[in-house]
């Protein structure tokens, strides 16, 4: 057990998905999972641990923005030993090329500032995919017909941006959507040798003001939660 996860060690999987919000946790564990059981629910922050084709995954909440996810990433890789990582989240699309329910693969995150800036000072730290699972992340999604958009995204510390130059320019370098997390687990999979990797559905679009109603939200996510599966056990 730890502050935030209230969890015998044995209770989390090598595998862990980390959706930001805790009730796309338990939609995800209950609709893609066998044997399921309630490993986590301190501070309403659900995590589930199951079965997938015979191997155990672990589909725990990470909270909104990268300080919440660094503690529970944390705690999964230190305490838990949880080996890969995979965000699976919605993102707001930066391109037009872009529409609303694709899949992004995230190869690089772009940041403004992260958990980890007190460690790197005045380095720009390049935070990155893992290859293997990026790679079996684009396989899964094309076995399924689905053409994933892959590049680089950026993770922002807030939702309602009052620097819109800051999204001009990450539309005029080809970023391909916003989310505000993946930057700081793929520092972290760096700085403890896990493999991570996050798969975003665009639920919003930054350049034409589009946005999915909640109702269809869950239905193009699971596509998503297909391709970090795959991508984990291929
Ligand atoms: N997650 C989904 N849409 C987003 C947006 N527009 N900005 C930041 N995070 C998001």
């Amino acid at each position: 057990m730890t502050i935030h996860i209230g969890a015998a060690k044995e209770d989390i999987a090598e595998t862990v998905l980390l959706p930001g919000d805790p009730y796309r946790a338990k939609w995800a564990a209950e609709t893609f999972l066998s044997d399921v059981r309630l490993v986590n629910e301190v501070r309403g922050m659900l995590g589930f641990t199951g079965t997938w084709k015979g191997h155990r995954v672990t589909i725990q909440g990470s909270g909104m923005g990268m300080p919440s996810l660094s503690i529970y990433v944390n705690e999964l890789i230190r305490d838990f030993d949880a080996q890969t990582l995979i965000r699976i989240g919605s993102c707001g699309a930066m391109q037009d090329k872009i529409k609303l329910r694709d899949v992004i693969v995230a190869m690089t995150a772009s940041t403004l500032s992260t958990p980890s800036r007190g460690i790197f000072k005045e380095l720009n730290f390049a935070p990155c995919a893992d290859w293997a699972l990026l790679r079996a992340a684009v396989n899964a999604a094309e076995a399924k017909g689905s053409t994933p958009h892959v590049g680089g995204i950026y993770s922002s510390d807030v939702f309602y941006d009052e620097r819109p130059d800051l999204n001009e320019q990450m539309v005029r370098h080809g970023i391909l959507g916003v989310e505000m997390e993946a930057a700081e687990l793929y520092n972290l999979a760096a700085r403890h040798r896990r493999r991570a990797l996050a798969v975003l559905t665009v639920s919003d679009h930054l350049i034409t003001g589009e946005a999915l109603p909640s109702d269809q939200r869950e239905r193009s996510f699971a596509e998503m939660v297909e391709i970090a599966l795959e991508a984990a056990f291929s």
